[in-house]
C-alpha cells in the first residue's frame, strides 16, 4: 500500500480543518485520533464526513499511524498543550526512527518546546514547534504559520507547511522557519499577546464611543466598518463592527446579552511573564491580561457600582475630541503596543540566540492570522530599512504617526479619566511613551530611597557608568554597602 505524505494526531476543531487543508493540497495524510472516552472512533466518523473521498488514511493505533507514513516521517499532533504532549511523544516514540520529524502545531508553552527540542535530539528525532493562527477558518483555508525548533527539520517540512499557509497578493506564504528552540512558539506567543491588546483597545474605543456618543449598535458598526477601510483596516475592526450589528433570533443585538467577563486559555498571561522575565515594558499587553481578570471580580465589581457610581464627578459623560480622536488614540496605542510586543521579542532574541527576522514576522503575520491587518506592512517596510532597529517608535513612519496623533490621544486619556471610563490599554500606552521619551525621570529618587534604607548604592551624573556610590544619608549608617547587581 503507499505510503502517505504526512500523519496528524488529534482531530479536534483546529486538526481536522488542518488536515482537509493539506489533502486539498495534494497531500495524502494519515489520521489518527486517541480513543476518546465519550465519542467512539473520531477517524472513522471524520471519513465517513467531511472527509468523505479524499485522499485519507484513517489508522487506529499509534503503530499503525506512524508506519503508514513515508519515510522522513512527517508527524504533526494537534492535541491539548502541557502534558498531552509529552503523553503523546512518549507513545511516539518506540516507533520512530532517526531523521523523523514531529511537528506540536499546538499553543504550547516555549519552553516546554525548547526542551522537546533537546531530549527528542537525543534520539537523533527533529522536533518542530509551531504557532499557528487562524483559528478554524484559517486551519482550512490557510493561517498564518510560525515554525521553530531543529533546524535540520525546516527542509523536510516546507512543502506542506508553506502549501497549506494563508498567501500575500504576491504569493508569499505566510510561513517562514522562525529559529532554532522555542522561537516559534514564542512568537505565535507575542502574537497572542498582541491578539489581546488588540482585543482591549477595540474594546475601549467601543466604550469610549458607546458611552460619550449614545449611538446605537447600528451607528458603532458603521463607525468601525469606516475605520476598517483605513489605516485599522484588520480582521478584528471587521469582526468587531459584523459583531455589533449582530441580532439573534429574537431580533435582538446579542452583544447586549453577552455578560462582560473575559476569559483567556493563557498565551496573554504568558507574554506578560516573558516580559518579566526579560526586563521588557510589555506594559499595554499586561494591562489586557489584567483587564480580563478584573472583568471577572463581577460581584465586587456590582459592589464597587453601587458605592461609587451615583457620585455627581461620573455624572457627566464628556468627550472633547470626538470620534476622530478616539480613532487616534486606538492607533497610537495600536503602534505602541506592537512596539512593545517586537522589543520583548528583540530581548527574547538576544538572549536565546534565535536570530529573529522582524520584518519576516510582520509579514507573516499580514494575513492568516487573528492579528492581520495592513499596518502590518509599515512593520515590514520599518524593519527592511533598518533590520537592526532599535524601537519601533525610532522609524520615521512611526514617529510621524505618533506625533500627528499625540494631541488627540493626550484629550482621549484625559477625558477618559474625567468621565471615569476605563482605558487601561490606551493610558498605559501613554504612559509608556513619556517614560520612553522623557529624558530626566524620576528614577533619580528611587535610587536615592534605595541606597538610603539600603545601602543599594547609585550612579552619578557626572561619573562614568557602571561606577557605584553610596551616601551615609542620616550620619548614623556604616560604609559597608549592598549588592549593585540587577535583577
Ligand atoms: C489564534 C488565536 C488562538 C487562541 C485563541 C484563544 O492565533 O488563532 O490566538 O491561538 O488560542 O484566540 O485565546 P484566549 O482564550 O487566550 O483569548
Amino acid at each position: 500500500m503507499k505510503e502517505s505524505d504526512i500523519g496528524l494526531i488529534g482531530l479536534a476543531v483546529m486538526g481536522e480543518n488542518l488536515a482537509l487543508n493539506m489533502e486539498s493540497k495534494g497531500f495524502c495524510v494519515s489520521l489518527y485520533n486517541r480513543p476518546h472516552p465519550k465519542e467512539e472512533a473520531v477517524v472513522d466518523k471524520f471519513l465517513e464526513g467531511r472527509g468523505k473521498g479524499k485522499n485519507f488514511k484513517g489508522t487506529h493505533t499509534i503503530e499503525e499511524l506512524v508506519k503508514s507514513v513515508k519515510r522522513p516521517r512527517r508527524i504533526m499532533m494537534m492535541v491539548k498543550a502541557g502534558a498531552p504532549v509529552d503523553e503523546l511523544i512518549e507513545q511516539l516514540l518506540p516507533y520512530l526512527e532517526p531523521g523523523d520529524v514531529l511537528i506540536d502545531g499546538g499553543n504550547s508553552d516555549f519552553h516546554d518546546t525548547e526542551r522537546r527540542v533537546e531530549e527528542l535530539a537525543k534520539h537523533n528525532i527533529y522536533f518542530v514547534g509551531t504557532g499557528i493562527s487562524g483559528g478554524e477558518e484559517g486551519a482550512l483555508h490557510g493561517p498564518s504559520i510560525m515554525p521553530g525548533g531543529a533546524p535540520e527539520a525546516w527542509p523536510l517540512v516546507k512543502d506542506v507547511l508553506q502549501s497549506i499557509a494563508a498567501k500575500l497578493d504576491d504569493g508569499t506564504p505566510c510561513c517562514a522557519w522562525i529559529g532554532s528552540g522555542g522561537a516559534g512558539h514564542f512568537v505565535k506567543m507575542v502574537h497572542n499577546g498582541i491578539e489581546y491588546g488588540d482585543m482591549q483597545l477595540i474594546a475601549e474605543a467601543y466604550s469610549l464611543l458607546k458611552q460619550t456618543e449614545n449611538s446605537g449598535n447600528e451607528e458603532l458598526a458603521a463607525v468601525f466598518r469606516e475605520w476598517g477601510k483605513g489605516d485599522l483596516n484588520s480582521y478584528l475592526i471587521d469582526i468587531t463592527a459584523d459583531i455589533l450589528d449582530f441580532k439573534d433570533e429574537n431580533g435582538h443585538y446579542l452583544l447586549d446579552s453577552i455578560l462582560d467577563v473575559a476569559g483567556q486559555k493563557g498565551t496573554g498571561k504568558w507574554s506578560v511573564e516573558a516580559a518579566l522575565d526579560q526586563g521588557a515594558p510589555l506594559t499595554l499587553i499586561t494591562e489586557a491580561v489584567f483587564a480580563r481578570f478584573l472583568s471577572s471580580l463581577l460581584s465586587e465589581r456590582k459592589k464597587a457600582s453601587r458605592i461609587y457610581r451615583d457620585s455627581p464627578v461620573l455624572a457627566q459623560l464628556y468627550m472633547s475630541g470626538g470620534r476622530d480622536a478616539i480613532k487616534d488614540a486606538l492607533y497610537a496605542s495600536k503602534l505602541i503596543s506592537y512596539t512593545q510586543g517586537f522589543s520583548l521579542m528583540k530581548e527574547a532574541s538576544d538572549f536565546y540566540k534565535w536570530d529573529l527576522d522582524y520584518g519576516v514576522i510582520a509579514k507573516i503575520w499580514r494575513k492568516g492570522c487573528i492579528i492581520r491587518s495592513v499596518f502590518l506592512t509599515k512593520i515590514t517596510e520599518a524593519y527592511a530599512k533598518e533590520p537592526l532597529l532599535e524601537n519601533l517608535l525610532f522609524d520615521s513612519f512611526f514617529s510621524n504617526k505618533i506625533q500627528e496623533a499625540l494631541p488627540s490621544w493626550r484629550s482621549v486619556v484625559a477625558d477618559g479619566a474625567l468621565n471615569g471610563i476605563p482605558l487601561p490599554c490606551m493610558s498605559s500606552a501613554l504612559s509608556y511613551f513619556d517614560g520612553l521619551s522623557t529624558l530626566h525621570s524620576s528614577a533619580n529618587l528611587i535610587q536615592a530611597q534605595r541606597d538610603y534604607f539600603g545601602a543599594h548604592t547609585y550612579e552619578r551624573k557626572d561619573a562614568e557608568r557602571g561606577e557605584f556610590f553610596h551616601t551615609d544619608w542620616t550620619g548614623k549608617g556604616g560604609n559597608t554597602v549592598s549588592g549593585s547587581y540587577n535583577a
